[in-house]
């Protein structure tokens, strides 16, 4: 058996389009706004493709790009002005942010109904109560993707490989959402005890290549949210994609699976904040 793709940049315009649909519907544009803190080039990159696809789909874009020497005074006043601003929807500070800020301070100040990235603890509290939210981009792209396959969830193993606030858990609590029996793996777990038991595999580690066949049940659907740096530079998944790919029923490739995914639900988020912002 030879897997089949996933194709995340086709699932992906379906929902940008439909957001696109939606915009040009409304009376008030969309407007989100952006913060970048230093020079991290792959956050550069992010930031730009986020502001880009905005634009295309008529949602207004303001991107804040600051020194790498602001303060955590600076940035939190930053904050405060887009939290108290009826023009702005929503809001997204890229991480990482430099070592001498305090992330954590920082997402907690943003007001939750502007937390685009659902990153904020009452939305990441309303995930794990099964209450309405806006929800993290990523892992609501995985469960897309997967949607996309056709294949029930219910009562599937599914092994999530990570355990971050941003992907790992969040996954997790979507999974279990769906009722999966989810397992979650990381640093310190046995990969070849749980990953040959899983019905869905879902890797999130960030090391090229780190999942091989000899991980993979036959046919099990693989998602590959890994984003490294390969030797020529190139993006290269978690997922050994050559190897796996006669044994999975499904894989997502990378590029062109979750990435563009994140950005559609990104555009999504927006949406639904400007929506309910508009409602009130
Ligand atoms: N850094 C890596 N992934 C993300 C994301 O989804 N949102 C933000 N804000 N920063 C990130």
């Amino acid at each position: 058996m030879v897997a089949r793709l996933i194709d995340g940049k086709q699932v992906a315009l379906q929902v940008t389009e439909e957001v696109k649909r939606e915009v040009a519907g409304l009376k008030v544009k969309p407007c989100l706004d952006v913060v970048l803190v230093g020079d991290n080039p792959a956050s550069q990159t992010y930031v730009r493709m986020k502001t880009k696809k905005a634009e295309e789909l008529g949602i207004v874009s303001h991107s804040h790009v600051l020194p790498s020497t602001t303060t955590q005074q600076e940035l939190e006043q930053l904050i405060k002005k887009l939290n108290s601003s009826r023009d702005v929807h929503g809001i997204l500070v890229q991480l990482p942010l430099p070592k001498h800020l305090n992330e954590q301070k920082i997402i907690s100040l943003i007001s939750p109904e502007k937390d685009v990235d659902g990153f904020h603890p009452v939305n990441m509290g309303k995930l794990l109560r099964g209450e309405k939210g806006l929800l993290p981009c990523t892992p609501n792209g995985v469960m897309s993707l997967l949607d996309s396959t056709g294949v029930s969830l219910e009562g599937k193993h599914a092994v999530v490989i990570g355990r971050s606030n941003i992907v790992g858990k969040p996954t997790a609590v979507l999974l279990l959402s769906k009722n999966c029996t989810v397992t979650v793996c990381h640093s310190k777990s046995k990969l070849e005890e749980h990953c040959p038991r899983a019905d869905i595999l879902v890797a999130a580690i960030g090391k090229a290549k780190m999942i091989g066949a000899s991980l993979i049940k036959q046919g099990a659907i693989v998602i590959d949210v890994g984003t490294n740096k390969g030797a020529d530079g190139k993006l290269v998944g978690d997922v050994d994609f050559d190897a796996v790919k006669s044994k999975a029923s499904f894989i997502t490739p990378v590029p062109g699976g979750v990435g563009p995914m994140t950005v559609a639900f990104l555009m999504r988020n927006t949406l639904e904040a400007c929506k309910a912002q508009l409602a009130k």
